[in-house]
């Protein structure tokens, strides 16, 4: 039973691990979800701080522009008070310089008009100088320099009259991003132009990467006019935030925990209700084989009962046979003998009693045998049409188990419709239980690998036909000379009174039972053709035993019966 309840664990410990996977999938997809829209909020939190910072510097510098065409004393110190104040304000500004440029292209007469702070990196703005007096008046303008790396510009070429003036603003990248990325530490890529101007928390890329990254370009500064979106930064700009998503972080250990455990419950009390409900259909199915098997075994202990009484019947008949003739002989001679005493009175009178004596006991024993013979005739079993087919299904029902357990195939050819005979049921049993029984022992003394025992029915013109066959070893000449005389036995055990019963059994309704060989031992039972009548009432044990008729008798034979156990 264990055994067959070990692929059933398997298939509930399967179907959870199953169960398991799909939810982990589930759970792990909807976390991934979750997060996709939260990085999304963040990045575009992040976009507008960011434009709102670039737009911050340009209004810096548009106001700067104002001051810075005014000549005179009193204006470069307002000019210098707001950006004191504007850099005080804002730490990502490292520097602010105003230049007055000369007339024509020489550059080199660029004078530095304001520095602030002074002497800060004074010697290399112009650098960039070309850039500014190139690009068109009056329009603010980003652009990054790989000189200055990690930082970017924001300047402007104003024209006032004849004076050209240029404010170049030079702002930290880091601090730029730093206060947008308090919220959280996504990954930060920002190329101005073509310089890569910060990159920030760049993870490395793992199996899963390609699948588990979330990722915003944006172009920052961009501003809308009439016809187009346009940016301040000329040579574009492209800003990229990016998250890995851990793999950990897909996998939520308190739910996780949560589903395990009452998913087992789940599978177990599934599975134990399952195992409950298979332990008690094996219970009835027992229960229900133990049953037939006690019907089996009360129908065979009938059988075998009636096979008794009539093998009583059969002995009783042989003795009588056996001691009748002997008596009768004893009896009349002892009767002439003492006629002969009482005409010649010279014989003495002790012989007389003793003749006497003899007389009496055999005529005592006669009367015995009398009675048994009484008993015999009494023991009547009825005739009724019996049905052939259900006579040897009910033997086979009863010994299947035997034939199955010693190996043997059993083999029905029965004829449809059953073909009928005008025979007591219980005897017809009787005798195929017997030739059955036989073919079984025989079958049993061999190795062969291929036992087989075959029952057939064959409705002829004449007569119906039962025939018992098996591939056993046969009957030796020997064997069939005398086969069917009573005591007849092979076998240690054996009675051999089998054969002789049913050969009187199938005789008294005017059948015949005779044995042939062909492969193994054949028996065929030839019974009287009748009409096949539709069956009216259930069969019923017919055997009679007169028990009250003569009490002595019977404990007569209870006692015989008791001190030998007869079997076919
Ligand atoms: N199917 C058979 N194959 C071989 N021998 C058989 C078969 N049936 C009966 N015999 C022989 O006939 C004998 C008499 O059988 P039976 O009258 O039933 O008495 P018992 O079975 O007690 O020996 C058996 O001992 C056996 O030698
Ligand atoms: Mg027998």
């Amino acid at each position: 039973m264990q055994k067959d309840l070990k692929p059933s664990l398997v298939f509930a410990v399967s179907i959870w691990c199953i169960a398991l996977l799909v939810y982990v999938c589930i759970s792990a997809v909807m976390i991934f979800r979750d997060k996709s829209d939260m990085f999304a909020a963040k990045a575009a939190e992040i976009t507008t701080s960011l434009d709102r910072r670039i737009a911050q510097n340009f209004a810096f510098v548009k106001s700067l522009e104002v001051f810075s065409t005014i000549s005179g004393v009193e204006s470069m110190k307002v000019f210098g008070s707001l950006v004191q104040h504007i850099m005080d304000a804002c730490p990502r500004i490292h520097l602010i310089h105003l230049y007055e440029l000369p007339k024509g292209d020489g550059l080199s007469h660029a004078a530095l008009v304001a520095s602030f702070p002074s002497a800060t990196d004074v010697a290399a703005i112009p650098a960039v100088l070309p850039t500014v007096i190139n690009q068109p008046r009056g329009m603010i303008r980003g652009f990054a320099d790989p000189r200055f790396p990690g930082r970017y510009f924001t300047t402007t070429h104003i024209e006032n009259g004849n004076a050209h003036y240029a404010i170049i603003m030079l702002l930290d990248v880091a601090e730029m991003i730093k206060p947008i990325l308090q919220s959280g530490a996504p990954e930060v890529e920002w190329i101005i132009g073509s310089v890569p101007a910060i990159l920030l928390n760049d993870e490395q890329d793992s199996f899963f990467s390609p699948w588990l990254r979330l990722e915003r370009t944006i172009v920052p500064g961009l501003h809308k006019t009439a016809s187009e979106d346009v940016t301040n930064f000329p040579e574009g700009t492209v800003f990229r935030i990016s998250e890995t998503v851990d793999l950990s972080e897909l996998f939520n250990p308190l739910g996780l925990a949560a589903y395990c455990s009452l998913s087992a419950a789940a599978v177990a009390a599934a599975y134990y209700s399952l195992h409950q409900r298979r332990l008690s259909q094996r219970l009835r199915q027992s229960e229900e084989e133990a049953l037939g098997r006690a019907a089996r075994l009360e129908k065979e202990n009938r059988l075998e009962h009636a096979a008794r009484v009539n093998a009583i019947g059969e002995l009783a008949a042989g003795i009588i046979h056996e001691l009748a003739q002997p008596l009768t002989s004893l009896l009349s001679q002892s009767q002439a003998s003492l006629k002969t005493l009482e005409e010649n009175q010279t014989h003495v009178d002790f012989l007389k009693r003793a003749m006497d004596a003899n007389v009496r006991d055999a005529k005592r024993a006669g009367r015995i045998l009398g009675k048994i013979r009484d008993y015999i005739v009494n023991t009547v079993a009825v005739p009724e049409i019996t049905t052939l087919n259900s006579a040897i299904l009910e033997i086979v029902d009863i010994l299947n188990l035997e034939i199955k357990q010693r190996n043997v195939s059993l083999v029905l050819c029965l004829a449809e419709p059953s073909p009928v005979a005008n025979i007591n049921r219980i005897e017809l049993e009787q005798v195929i239980h017997n030739l059955v029984r036989n073919s079984i022992e025989a079958l049993g003394t061999l190795e062969q690998p291929q036992k087989r025992i075959t029952i057939q029915t064959i409705a002829d013109h004449t007569a119906n036909i039962i025939q018992v066959s098996d591939n056993g070893p046969g009957l030796s000449q020997d064997t069939l000379a005398q086969l069917f005389q009573p005591f007849f036995t092979t076998k240690n055990s054996g009675m051999g009174l089998g054969l002789s019963l049913s050969q009187r059994i199938v005789q008294r309704v005017g059948g015949l039972l005779t044995a042939s060989n062909k492969d193994g031992a054949v028996f065929t039972i030839t019974l009287p053709k009748v009409e096949p009548v539709p069956a009216t009432e259930p069969h019923r044990m017919v055997l009679a035993v007169d028990a009250a008729r003569d009490r002595q008798l019977e404990h007569a034979i209870n006692h015989f019966t008791a001190s030998k156990r007869f079997a076919g």
